[in-house]
C-alpha cells in the first residue's frame, strides 16, 4: 500500500516537474497563432457551458424586439462588436484574423438559434481564454438585451433594422486616423 502511495506522490511530483520546466523552458507554445489543443477547447467549452447552464436561469428579457430596440442593436453592434464579429458581408477585420481562439463571423455564422439567455450571458460575463470581452460594466442591461434581440432576429430582421445593419461598414475598412 506504501509502495503504491510513494508511486502516485512520484508520479504527480514528475508530472508538475514537466510543466514547471515547460513553462521556464518557453516549451508550451505561448504565441497567438498557435491552435489551442483539444484538451484546452474541451476543458474551456464545458466549463463555460456548464456555468451558462447554471447562471443564466437568473435573467428576464423585459424588452421587446421592436424596430426601435432591434436598430438600437444593430448600431450598438456596429461600436461594440463588428471589430471582431465582422458585419453583413461576413469578412473578418485584420485583427480577427489573429485571434487565438477565433471569433465567428456572426452574418455567416450566427447565433440566432440559441437561448436568449445564454447570448446575453455571454455578452455580460465574456468568455475567459478568448478575446470576447465582458460588456456587463461597460453597457447598460438595457443595451445587452438589445444586443442579444439583435443577435437572436439577424436572419428575419424588420427592414429598418435590416437598414441598419447593412449600413455598418465592412470590418476589412481600416478606420481613418
Ligand atoms: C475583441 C474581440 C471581440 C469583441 C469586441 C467582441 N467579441 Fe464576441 N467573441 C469574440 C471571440 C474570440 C469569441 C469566440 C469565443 C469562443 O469560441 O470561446 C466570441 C464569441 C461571441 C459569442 C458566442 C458565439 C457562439 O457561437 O457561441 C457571441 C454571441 C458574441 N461573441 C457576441 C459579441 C457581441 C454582441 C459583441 C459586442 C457587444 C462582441 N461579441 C464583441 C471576440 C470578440
Amino acid at each position: 500500500m506504501i509502495r503504491f502511495l510513494y508511486g502516485i506522490i512520484f508520479t504527480l511530483a514528475f508530472a508538475l516537474a514537466a510543466i514547471v520546466a515547460g513553462v521556464y523552458l518557453g516549451a508550451l507554445p505561448a504565441g497567438a497563432d498557435a491552435k489551442a489543443p483539444g484538451l484546452e477547447r474541451w476543458a474551456a467549452r464545458t466549463s463555460l457551458h456548464a456555468a451558462i447552464d447554471r447562471e443564466d436561469v437568473a435573467y428576464k428579457n423585459p424588452l421587446q424586439p421592436t424596430d426601435d430596440n432591434l436598430v438600437a442593436g444593430a448600431n450598438l453592434y456596429g461600436a461594440h462588436c463588428a471589430v471582431c464579429h465582422g458585419t453583413s458581408d461576413g469578412k473578418a477585420s485584420t485583427l480577427a484574423k489573429g485571434f487565438y481562439i477565433k471569433a465567428p463571423l456572426l452574418a455567416t455564422d450566427g447565433v440566432e438559434d440559441d437561448p436568449e439567455n445564454e447570448t446575453y450571458w455571454k455578452l455580460d460575463h465574456g468568455i475567459r481564454f478568448s478575446a470576447m470581452p465582458a460588456f456587463g460594466k461597460t453597457l447598460t442591461s438595457e443595451q445587452l438585451w438589445q444586443l442579444t434581440m439583435f443577435l437572436g432576429h439577424m436572419d428575419e430582421l424588420p427592414p429598418a433594422a435590416d437598414a441598419a445593419w447593412k449600413k455598418l461598414p465592412s470590418a476589412t475598412v481600416t478606420p481613418a486616423p
